[in-house]
């Protein structure tokens, strides 16, 4: 089993690139975390070119219909999500209801600097994913105070109590990609 890890940062040092590598390490047998690394590519998203989707979308799309669920790390900015990740579920989202996201088992994550760990970013994400059709588990993980949640050099959480739950709602997303959508969806 496949998930396509995204990082809803661009930057180097990213807590949520480093978010990404430590559920890549919790995951169960058989599954593996791959992450994409095309959203500074991604152009700005245009209606126009929604039936000729440019090539670096064409890349997005075939790396999310390859991967059997989505797991989603976005910081917060300004109270909300980062607007190149925005622009990328704009992009996935479309064309409209049968786009690469029907369905498409997705669970959101997120870290922040602050003290809430990045959860209105996180709640937009859900929001917009829902919207776009993918199947969103509810639960979302807060990593708070990023710059001190990493232990030392590593990628791993450092809280074990955090660990424990990124580990939980990892197998919830593959328990979600197990359980056909229609039982799913009652
Ligand atoms: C443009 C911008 C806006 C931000 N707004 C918020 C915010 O509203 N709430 C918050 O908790 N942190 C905010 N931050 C701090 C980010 O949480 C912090 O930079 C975080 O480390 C970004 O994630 P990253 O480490 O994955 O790049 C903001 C940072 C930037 C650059």
């Amino acid at each position: 089993m496949r998930i396509l890890g995204i990082s809803g940062s661009l930057r180097r040092g990213s807590h949520n690139r480093k978010l990404l590598r430590a559920a890549g390490a919790l995951l169960p047998p058989g599954v593996e975390l791959v992450e994409w690394d095309g959203l500074a590519g991604l152009p700005a998203f245009d209606e126009d070119l929604e039936n000729t989707p440019p090539a670096p979308v064409k890349a997005f799309f075939e790396a999310i219909e390859r991967a059997d669920a989505l797991l989603i790390a976005t910081p917060e900015y300004n109270a909300s999500l980062p607007g190149a990740l925005k622009n990328a579920i704009d992009w996935a989202s479309r064309p409209f209801p049968d786009n690469v996201l029907r369905y498409k088992p997705t669970a959101v994550v997120g870290a922040s600097t602050g003290l809430f760990g990045a959860v209105w970013a996180q709640a937009e994400v859900r929001k917009t994913m829902k919207a776009s059709g993918a199947h969103v588990l509810e639960d979302e993980l807060p990593v708070g105070m990023a710059d001190y949640a990493f232990a030392d050099g590593q990628d791993a959480l450092s809280d074990p109590e955090l660990t424990a739950r990124l580990k939980d709602l990892l197998g919830d997303l593959v328990r979600e990609v197990n359980t056909p959508v229609e039982a799913s969806s009652s």
